[in-house]
């Protein structure tokens, strides 16, 4: 049976044709578990890696008991030089220690820095994005929800980002920096008026990221002209909030933790009240951004890290992610 195992995780490795000209290849990692029989116990844990050349991942996780999470590759700008590999996770059985976990996963990626101004010297210019792969939720029953139901967002999650394929136990921003990263972790949240433009992202009205972390010379999204609109706590940690509109004229609400945080307990939905509220804030209505209100619908939650450049291989590891929606209905 394990050799059984081994067959199906092995159809899906099969896809690896990572540039040569990067250097090192992934490892096909070990099941972590292929002493249990993938059949009859339904009990079996599956790794499984997506590296193929196109860069595209979508995969799902069904959480039988609770909410389910797609992981996506969600590249924004390809480069012939470059790697973006998912390994996750799974349980055969489907089901996790809570209702609202999220199978274990890992990023891989290396991408060249490209300069978002080219007349500009390479050393003034801020970094392009490349990709933004994250989990995000899929939750038939609470989302789109409007701003008024939301009754609690409660993340908990740690990860680390290494250098190289494996999974780094801590995060050495000096080893990063080294390797001269230059990437982020993010959570990416849409508003919208319209439960689908919510739910599809990319139309909404709004977005609300949440950085983590930032390692790099990159701005947060909608930095607008670099002035902190207002600050806030969660968790003992503290946010700043930037805002702008982006190229999409999408209102971005950024919040930025002022130190990195790889680990996080907490409710985060106080930071929509923060922000609709924020017309009282002075000097807001000369920043040129428009306010959600309660009736927006809140259509999708991702949580992800956002792949800019570096020097070689950079891996993002999430053993721990729960994500708890709940309407007041339900608290
Ligand atoms: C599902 O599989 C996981 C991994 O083997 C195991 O830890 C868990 O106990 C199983 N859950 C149920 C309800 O069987
Ligand atoms: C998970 O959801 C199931 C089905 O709705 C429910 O029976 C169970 O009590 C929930 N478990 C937890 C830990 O909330
Ligand atoms: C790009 O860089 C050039 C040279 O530094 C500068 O004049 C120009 O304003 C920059 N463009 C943008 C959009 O920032
Ligand atoms: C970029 O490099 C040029 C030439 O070496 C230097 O004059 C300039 O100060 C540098 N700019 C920054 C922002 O470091
Ligand atoms: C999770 O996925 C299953 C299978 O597609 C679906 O039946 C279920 O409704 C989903 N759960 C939620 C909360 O969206
Ligand atoms: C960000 O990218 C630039 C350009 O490659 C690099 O010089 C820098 O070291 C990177 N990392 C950091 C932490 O600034
Ligand atoms: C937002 O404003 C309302 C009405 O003035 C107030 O009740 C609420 O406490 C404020 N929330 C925050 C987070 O400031
Ligand atoms: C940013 O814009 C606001 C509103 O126009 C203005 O009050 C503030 O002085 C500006 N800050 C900087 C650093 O330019």
């Amino acid at each position: 049976m394990a050799f059984l195992i081994g067959l199906l995780v092995n159809a899906i490795l099969l896809s690896i044709p990572i540039g040569a000209s990067l250097g090192t290849m992934i490892a096909i990692r070990p099941f972590r578990n292929d002493r249990v029989p993938l059949t009859e116990s339904q009990n079996a844990i599956l790794e499984m890696t997506f590296c193929d050349a196109s860069h595209t991942f979508h995969q799902f996780s069904q959480n039988k008991n609770g909410v389910n999470f797609t992981i996506n590759s969600n590249e924004i700008l390809t480069e012939l030089e470059s790697i973006l590999c998912l390994t996750v996770i799974q349980n055969q059985n489907n089901t996790y220690v809570s209702n609202s976990t999220a199978p274990e996963f890992s990023i891989t990626w290396e991408y060249p820095f490209t300069p978002a101004n080219t007349s500009s010297p390479l050393n003034e210019t801020k970094p392009l994005i490349h990709a933004f792969p994250q989990a995000t939720l899929q939750d038939a029953k609470n989302l789109p929800i409007t701003l008024e139901n939301l009754g609690k967002l409660g993340l908990d999650f740690s990860w680390t980002m290494g250098i190289g394929d494996e999974n780094a136990p801590l995060t050495s921003p000096r080893r990063l920096g080294a390797q001269e990263t230059n990437a982020t972790v993010a959570l990416d949240l849409y508003l919208d008026a319209d439960p689908t433009k919510a739910a599809e992202g990319g139309k909404a009205a709004f977005e609300m990221i949440i950085f983590f972390a930032m390692y790099g010379l990159e701005d947060p999204v909608g930095f607008g002209n670099g002035t902190i609109v207002t600050t806030t706590t969660l968790d003992g940690n503290t946010f700043n909030l930037f805002v702008g509109q982006n190229d999409a004229l999408q209102n971005v609400f950024s919040w930025v933790a002022t130190e990195p945080i790889t680990d996080f307990t907490g409710d985060i939905s106080p930071l929509f009240n923060n922000i609709l509220n924020l017309s009282t804030v002075k000097g807001f209505a000369d920043l040129g951004v428009s306010l959600p209100t309660v009736k927006d619908y809140l259509g999708y939650v991702g949580f992800g890290t956002q792949a800019y450049n570096s020097l070689g291989h950079v891996t993002f590891w999430v053993p721990k992610l729960h994500v708890d929606l709940r309407s007041f209905a339900e608290l």
